[in-house]
C-alpha cells in the first residue's frame, strides 16, 4: 500500500478515518433521545468496525473504550481493518461514542471520535495507554503553551492551586481572570473545585458529560473557553491530547486513582513511579505521525450536531493532523437516497434511511 507516488499515506487514509466517525454518529443518531445508552453504543461501533473493514490499514486498538458499565465497546488489543501485508500500521485510541449519556437524553454534546498514531522508528508505541479509570486533567491553547514556554513549565502546572493557575493563563491571554471561561465536568467530586473557580470570579461552563471536545475547546481557534480543568476518563484524555497536540495547545494529565484499592493495583501492576508523573500532550501521543477526527452527534463545542432534512443527512466533522496543523472542517451532504452504512453485523451496507 505504500506507494512511492504518495509518500505521506495519511493524506490518502485520513479521509477513511472521517468516515469511519461519520457512520458511527450516522448510526447512532436514531437512538437520541431513547435512554438506550448500551443500544446507542452498540449502533455506533458495528459502524465503526464495518468501516474499517473497507479500510486497507493494519490497526490496533491500544486504547479502546466500554470498560465503563460494562457498556458494548470496541475494546484495546482488536484489530482494525484489512490487515494486508503491505498496508500501513496504525496505533488506535477510539471512543465510538464520548457523551453516551447526552445521546441517551437527547442532550447536546456528544461526539464519536478516533485518534490513529503510526509510532516513529525506533519508538514501540505512539498512543500511551494510562491503566487508572480517571486522571486529572488541565488544558490550554496555543497561546497559553507558548506563554509558560518563555516562562519555563514551572509557571503552570496542573498541581498548583486554582488561584495560582488562573493568574497565569489570565497573563498569558491578556485578559482579567475575572474574563477567564473555565469548563469543568460537573461532578461532586469537583465541588471544591468549582468553588475555587467561583471564587476567583471568573466564568464557569459546566458540562454533564464528554470532556474531549470540552478539553478541546481552549485550543479551538475562536474558542470560548480559556482553560479545561478536573477529573474524567482516562481513555477520554489521550484522546483529547492527540487532538491538542494537533491543535498547538497543551494539556497536562495526571493519574487519579478512585481509592486505596485502586492505587494499590496501579502501584502491584508496576505504574508506581508514574503515579506522581505529570504527562504532557507530547507524552501521550508522541511523534508527529498523529491524526485525530472527531464526528458531532449532538452539537459540541464549535461542531453542529447531525440534522436531517428531507433529502440529506448533514454531519460536521473536523479532522486534524500532528504533521502539518491543518484543521479541516467537515461539512458533508448525505444523500439519503443513495447513502450507505456498512455494518459489521450484517457484513455488507445497508442504507442509510432503514435506521438502526
Ligand atoms: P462515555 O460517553 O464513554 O460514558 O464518557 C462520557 C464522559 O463524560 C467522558 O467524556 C468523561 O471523561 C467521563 O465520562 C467522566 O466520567 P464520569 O461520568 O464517571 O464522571
Amino acid at each position: 500500500m505504500n506507494d512511492d507516488r504518495y509518500p505521506d499515506i495519511e493524506r490518502l487514509i485520513e479521509l477513511d478515518f472521517v468516515r469511519a466517525t461519520e457512520a458511527a454518529a450516522l448510526n447512532v443518531f436514531h437512538w437520541v433521545g431513547r435512554g438506550q445508552k448500551e443500544k446507542a453504543d452498540a449502533a455506533a461501533c458495528d459502524a465503526m468496525r464495518g468501516m474499517f473493514d473497507l479500510m486497507d490499514i493494519r490497526g490496533e486498538v491500544v486504547i479502546g473504550e466500554g470498560i465503563k458499565d460494562n457498556a458494548p465497546g470496541i475494546f484495546k488489543g482488536e484489530k482494525l481493518g484489512k490487515w494486508g501485508p503491505t498496508a500501513p500500521r496504525y496505533h488506535i485510541a477510539v471512543d465510538p461514542i464520548d457523551g453516551t449519556t447526552n445521546v441517551s437524553k437527547g442532550a447536546g454534546s456528544s461526539i464519536s471520535v478516533i485518534a490513529a498514531a503510526s509510532p516513529e522508528p525506533g519508538a514501540a508505541d505512539a498512543l500511551k495507554d494510562i491503566p487508572s479509570f480517571y486522571t486529572m486533567k488541565m488544558a490550554y491553547g496555543p497561546q497559553v503553551k507558548s506563554y509558560v514556554e518563555r516562562l519555563g513549565v514551572d509557571c503552570l502546572h496542573l498541581k498548583s492551586p486554582i488561584d495560582e493557575i488562573l493568574p497565569v493563563v489570565a497573563r498569558a491571554l491578556r485578559k482579567r481572570v475575572r474574563d477567564l471561561v473555565v469548563c469543568v465536568l460537573d461532578r461532586p467530586r469537583h465541588e471544591r473545585l468549582i468553588e475555587e473557580i467561583r471564587s476567583a470570579g471568573c466564568g464557569l461552563r459546566l458540562i454533564s458529560d464528554g470532556d474531549v471536545t470540552a478539553a478541546m475547546a481552549p485550543s479551538m481557534p475562536e474558542g470560548h473557553i480559556d482553560v479545561y480543568l478536573g477529573i474524567g476518563g482516562a481513555p477520554e484524555a489521550v484522546l483529547a491530547a492527540a487532538a491538542i497536540k494537533c491543535l498547538g495547545g497543551e494539556m497536562q494529565v495526571q493519574m487519579w486513582p478512585r481509592d486505596a484499592t485502586e492505587r494499590e493495583a496501579l502501584i502491584e501492576q508496576g505504574y508506581g513511579a508514574e503515579l506522581d508523573r505529570v504527562f504532557y500532550a507530547d507524552d501521550l501521543a508522541k511523534g508527529n505521525n498523529i491524526l485525530f477526527c472527531a464526528t458531532a452527534i449532538l452539537e459540541c463545542a464549535g461542531m453542529a450536531g447531525i440534522r436531517f432534512t428531507r433529502s440529506h443527512a448533514v454531519t460536521h466533522s473536523l479532522l486534524v493532523r500532528a504533521k502539518n496543523r491543518t484543521i479541516r472542517w467537515i461539512q458533508t451532504y448525505h444523500d439519503l437516497r443513495y447513502k450507505t452504512i456498512r455494518l459489521r453485523s450484517l457484513a455488507k451496507e445497508r442504507p442509510l434511511h432503514e435506521g438502526s
